[in-house]
């Protein structure tokens, strides 16, 4: 589990746990080759080696740095806030998650979707992409996004962040990273296991091409997607992969095209479509979740698409609860109401 915090002046931090709000004997920081995060405003801290499906019961600390010089550093006060979290679990018997996408910095609705979710049984949010627009400042991200998400649930239920095209825009995209952090350390692809479904998280790069003038030369996504198409070669053989229950892939952009007359520009759904699909269908993918388009949509398997494919809107909460049997999804707009029942995918025999 990885804590991310800001604090408003500059800091080291740790991180102490435990099995209860009494026994936080456990102590996590971070260090970089030998030295210690510190004289800093974010914190970042991983938290290894604990039980899967476990409650555990945090601490996070930051003590201020007034003076930073070499042989001399002078501290300050510590500030602290409790919490708990409970850890994944591949072998949990049914559970639920919610997916909200392209939000875009619109805090009222963001505020009401959120309030609207009934929380039990919910295990994970995820936020899938054009969360932000264009993240230019730290305050954006947490204002817009990391606050509103720490209201309701995100100091004690993961908040799984796939990368959309707005993200890979603006000030802070190079460190984006950094506010989200994911099992891969280092990227926006990655996979993760919880509740018998093995969730492939798949980073769409931008909507164009890397020569559009709107990027001035300096996105390299092309050989980004190759990389990310090797690692899911690898990925799809993965028995993680092979041995779920179900297989969901969460992925910004879906490989549907909107208008067909803007295949031309907007390259990317036809990109997935051709490099992405065919692996997919050959490995058993059991459903697609995507956003980007502003209107919420259900697909059913197609010649191109061996599985089925959701997008969700811009105001909608995509709720999926994951039983043994079957993969049961419900849409719910902003206010609380059903929106869609889409079909249930059931466990391939
Ligand atoms: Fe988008």
């Amino acid at each position: 589990m990885t804590l991310v915090w800001t604090t408003n002046r500059k800091c080291t931090s740790k991180v102490e746990y435990g099995a209860s709000a009494d026994d936080l004997s456990q102590v996590a920081i971070s260090v970089r080759h030998g030295l210690i995060d510190a004289n800093t405003t974010l914190h970042k801290i991983t938290v290894s080696g604990l039980r899967p499906g476990t409650t555990y019961h945090y601490r996070v600390m930051s003590t201020e740095i007034v003076e930073f010089r070499p042989y001399r550093v002078k501290y300050g006060g510590t500030v602290e806030k409790r919490g708990e979290f409970t850890t994944l679990d591949t072998d949990k018997e049914r559970f639920s998650f919610c997916v909200l996408n392209d939000r875009h910095d619109r805090v009222p609705a963001l505020r009401q979707a959120l309030g609207s979710i009934q929380w039990q049984g919910v295990d994970m949010v995820v936020g899938l992409g054009d969360m932000m627009n264009d993240p230019m400042s730290e305050e954006q991200i947490f204002r817009n996004f990391i606050n509103p998400c720490t209201e309701f649930f995100a100091g004690r239920i993961p908040l799984i962040m796939v990368r959309g095209n707005h993200e890979t825009r603006g000030l802070l995209a190079r460190s984006l990273i950094d506010y989200f952090p994911n099992p891969s350390g280092r990227h926006f692809y990655y996979s993760f296991d919880h509740g018998g479904v093995h969730f492939v998280v798949l980073d769409c790069g931008e909507d164009k091409s890397d020569t559009s003038p709107e990027y001035s030369g300096l996105a390299a996504f092309e050989n980004y997607l190759q990389e990310q198409t090797r690692w899911l070669e690898e990925e799809l053989r993965s028995s993680a992969f092979r041995n779920a229950r179900f297989r969901v892939c969460l992925v910004h952009i879906p490989p549907v095209s909107y208008r067909e007359e803007d295949d031309a520009k907007f390259i990317r759904p036809g990109w997935i479509r051709k490099n992405w699909n065919p692996m997919l269908n050959q490995a058993g993918l059991d459903l697609m979740i995507s956003g980007h388009t502003h209107r919420y949509a259900e697909f059913p398997p197609d010649e191109t698409r061996a599985f089925p494919l959701v997008v969700g809107g811009t105001n909608t909460v995509i709720r999926v609860d994951v039983s043994p049997e079957k993969l049961q999804l419900t849409t719910f707009k902003d206010d609380g109401s059903v929106l869609s029942r889409p079909p249930e995918v059931p466990r391939r025999k």
